[in-house]
């Protein structure tokens, strides 16, 4: 499988509304240029408008059917917004682990993708068992924190792709304080098929750049 860079807009300031679209537009004109998949994460409120510039998955999503479910994300309204998919069990949004199988099964039914985090090799391999799209681990304390995966915990990320190999053939991309194209090589020399981001895009003085060169540097 191709790599592919998922961008996670988080709820920060400098990536809500107007300032979503913007970064989602410098998303789709660097993925154009560069033949790379770059996925982004914007907020829920943001992603009808989101979708109309880039390929977008929700941050979370709750395995509900249309209903009473008030808050909920349910997967018929992320199609309806025209999401490809969702990130499930986020650090900041965990999930318990049936729940995480429920929703990516609902996700599946809805004709919708997932990404399941994890925190660790062995998280991983248990949620490769539900067969998403996608699994991205990231150990939580170097999230936010500029201290790349690849460089700190080259180990999480070559264990995890074992681990998950021998269960499903699920694609594993890694997050945490990616923060450069130099990282970002790193990553994919250990085996990722990709990478997760925010803070460095999010927060970033030149995003275009930043992003192209990761995506030059995706090999
Ligand atoms: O979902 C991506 C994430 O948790 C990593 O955050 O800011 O370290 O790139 P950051």
């Amino acid at each position: 499988m191709k790599p592919v860079i998922v961008l996670n807009l988080k709820a920060y300031r400098e990536s809500t509304g107007d300032a979503a679209l913007r970064l989602c537009e410098i998303a789709s004109e660097v993925s154009l240029v560069s033949g790379v998949r770059i996925i982004v994460a914007p907020q829920a409120v943001d992603l009808r408008a989101c979708a109309r510039v880039c390929e977008v998955f929700a941050q979370h999503s709750d395995a509900m059917d249309a209903g009473a479910f008030t808050g909920s994300i349910t997967p018929n309204a992320l199609k309806d917004a025209n999401a490809l998919g969702s990130l499930l069990n986020h650090s900041e949004k965990r999930m318990p682990h049936e729940t995480i199988g429920k929703t990516v099964a609902a996700l599946r039914e809805a004709g919708l993708q997932s990404l399941v985090c994890s925190k660790d090799d062995e998280e991983s391999a248990q949620v490769a068992a539900f067969a998403p799209d996608f699994i991205a681990v990231e150990p939580p304390e170097l999230i936010g924190s500029g201290i790349s995966v690849s460089n700190a915990k080259p180990q999480v990320v070559i264990k995890s792709v074992e681990a998950v190999q021998r269960v499903a053939k699920v694609p594993v991309l890694c997050g945490a304080g990616i923060s450069n194209a130099e990282d970002v090589k790193k990553a994919i020399g250990l085996g990722a098929n990709g990478v997760l981001l925010a803070s460095a895009y999010v927060k970033s003085e030149d995003p275009k750049k930043l992003l192209a060169e990761m995506a030059g540097a995706m090999g």
